[in-house]
């Protein structure tokens, strides 16, 4: 039976390769719902690119949810500087021809939660905004949640600050809360997504004939803007991807259980998540944290599912729209 999962997101393009991902793996994975928020860009706009991933392979079908404007506490930041101005750069999706639900991401969450017969598990790709907040107006729905895993925090070095990775810097209030929360974690921090770096080599195995492949590679050969240049020159790092693949194949990565805390106080390491890999602190662990990821393995399986995907929606012009 397949996994029964919500992708909580603000799509950025490696956000857009996550949710591809998943929704070429029909067989394992059962995406229950979108939940949008805002990160990379305005929520307005990444339920918009949510809407559009979704048309793009053919599955228009899959309930998008508008989440938060805003992070919990702090002014909102976004990363156009990465991501472009519409967070998908490289992308040229078409408009959406289907609209969001109506009902908030954080009451979709909430009422999916408690209603569930069966557990779901929760991928997170950006801000723990709404997560939070659902945690928080239901705390009883934790107990549904097989496993919550996360994109988020850095064992070294920051990318939004030297001390804070991106999706922790802008709601680490969020992050602080869901950490403490209770819930299975697994989560991939900076230093094991960096070692998915869309490289020209692996690039290799995607198809430039179908439209989801041509796409994916319009995208990750696009040009870094400065600001992306981050564990290394020779290609995009695709962050938020390795939640969907942990998902569909466990074996390609290796972490360990670890404490993580988060740095909620204004100054220069607000956002920091302190991960203690060597169990120095003697606190009992809240996460399974990623240390290695076999991402020649992964690029290859990535590529496959997207062909998977053309050709699936090829044969089904219907679907495609
Ligand atoms: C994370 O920040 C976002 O810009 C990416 O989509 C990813 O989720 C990496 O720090
Ligand atoms: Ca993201």
């Amino acid at each position: 039976m397949a996994r029964a999962i919500v992708i909580d997101t603000d799509p950025g393009q490696d956000d857009a390769l996550a949710i591809l991902l998943a929704l070429s793996s029909a067989a394992d994975l059962d995406l229950l719902g979108v939940t949008t928020v805002a990160g990379n860009v305005g929520v307005e706009q990444t339920t918009v690119n949510a809407l559009r991933i979704c048309q793009l392979a053919g599955r228009s079908d899959v309930p998008v949810y508008k989440g938060c404007p805003q992070p919990i506490l702090r002014p909102l930041h976004t990363a156009e500087f990465v991501c472009g101005p519409d967070g998908l750069a490289g992308m040229h999706l078409d408009a959406p021809r289907h609209a969001a639900r109506d009902q908030h991401a954080v009451a979709f969450l909430i009422e999916l939660l408690r209603t569930s017969l069966a557990p779901v598990t929760l991928c997170a790709l950006g801000p723990l905004t709404n997560l939070a907040l659902a945690f928080t107006q239901a705390p009883e729905i934790k107990a549904k949640i097989d496993r919550l895993v996360i994109m988020g925090g850095a064992r070294d070095l920051g990318n939004m600050t030297a001390a804070a990775e991106f999706n922790f810097f802008v709601d680490p209030h969020a992050a602080a809360a869901v950490l403490r929360s209770g819930v299975p974690i697994t989560l991939f921090p900076l230093n094991a997504t960096y070692q998915a770096v869309a490289t020209p080599a692996r690039l290799k195995g995607f198809d430039e004939d179908g439209k989801v492949g041509r796409h994916v590679l319009s995208m990750l050969r696009r040009e870094r803007p400065g600001g992306a240049s981050l564990g290394g020159n020779d290609g995009h790092p695709m962050h938020d991807p390795c939640v969907i693949a942990y998902l569909l194949w466990p074996q390609l990565f290796e972490g360990r259980d670890c404490h993580v805390d988060m740095e909620t106080a204004e100054g220069t390491t607000v956002g920091r998540s302190t991960i203690d890999w060597w169990g120095r602190s003697g606190q009992t662990p809240n996460a399974h944290v990623i240390g290695t990821v076999n991402a020649d393995e992964m690029f290859a399986r990535i590529a496959a599912s997207m062909r998977i995907l053309d050709e699936r929606t090829a044969k089904e012009p219907k679907a495609i729209s």
